[in-house]
């Protein structure tokens, strides 16, 4: 299916932010692709879209570097005048994140600085920088996580900085919709990717355990997370804005 649209996908050199960008160019949305320094791994999304006929384009982008963003953004343009397109954006996906695990008395300074200024100054500076670029109708989605609904001990600074997330995701809805720019967070539960040192996919004890507390049984996959955060951005979804869709199988219900 021809879309045509353009997509903006950070930290889509691995993980969820490559099984959106796949996910995207299923749908026939032409796919940014952006990371901090992997570029292999970059490389290598863009050749799974363009093997599954899609387009893809690779740039670097340290979301934590906010000094970085006026000359990221200038390259962008600079990348889809060239390729034809009016610099026009129509789909932002606010995908790179970390976590920082432990319990209160472990956590650093720098810990705590890591994850908000790559989870939360990272994405509101980067929607900030975009908006000359965002098409009208543009669809802005932010992956927060299922831990700002759910409680674990040991996540308090991850929890609340996606928490954060979902917080300016609603109200960047209501500053931006009179551009019929909406703004959404998909919450994804426990996924199997790399992301807390692989342990939703290679801890069996933990991925076990995880499973027993899921409605439908299991951990989740990324595709899962990608094929949701695809269709929030599509069409069929243009009504919908300022919403946290979770994508968890039911996690801690
Ligand atoms: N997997 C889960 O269970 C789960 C659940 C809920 C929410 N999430 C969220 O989903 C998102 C993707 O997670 P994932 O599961 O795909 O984890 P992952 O495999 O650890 O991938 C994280 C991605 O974020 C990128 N990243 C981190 N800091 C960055 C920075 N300063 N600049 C640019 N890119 C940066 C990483 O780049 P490098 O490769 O260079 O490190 C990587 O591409 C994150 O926001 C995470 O919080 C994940």
């Amino acid at each position: 299916m021809a879309d045509n649209r353009i997509a903006l996908v950070t930290g889509a050199n691995r993980g969820l932010g490559r099984s959106t960008a796949l996910a995207l160019a299923a749908r026939g949305v032409h796919v940014v692709v952006t990371h901090r320094g992997d570029a292999d791994g970059a490389e290598e999304t863009a050749r799974q879209v363009q093997s599954a006929g899609g387009a893809a384009a690779v740039l670097r982008l340290d979301i934590g570097d906010v000094s970085s963003f006026t000359a990221f953004v200038a390259e962008l343009s600079g990348l889809l005048e060239r390729r034809g397109d009016v610099s026009r954006l129509d789909i932002v996906v606010n995908n790179a994140g970390v976590g920082v695990f432990g319990p209160l008395e472990a956590v650093t300074l720098d810990d705590f600085d890591t994850v908000f200024d790559t989870n939360v100054r990272g994405t509101f500076f980067l929607i900030q920088s975009l908006l000359p670029i965002l098409a009208q109708g543009a669809s802005i989605i932010n992956v927060s996580s299922s831990l700002s609904r759910h409680t674990s001990p040991a996540t308090s600074v991850y929890s609340a900085s996606k928490a954060a997330v979902e917080a300016l995701s609603r109200t960047l809805a209501a500053e931006l919709g009179l551009r019929g720019i909406r703004v959404n967070s998909i919450a994804p539960g426990p996924t199997a990717t790399d992301f807390n040192g692989g342990a939703m996919r290679d801890d069996a004890e933990m991925r076990q355990s995880l499973a027993q507390q899921t409605a439908l049984g299991r951990v989740g996959e990324p595709e899962e997370i990608g094929d949701a955060i695809a269709t929030l951005a599509s069409e069929d979804l243009r009504w919908v804005t300022a919403q946290r869709l979770e994508v968890s199988g039911g996690a801690f219900l």
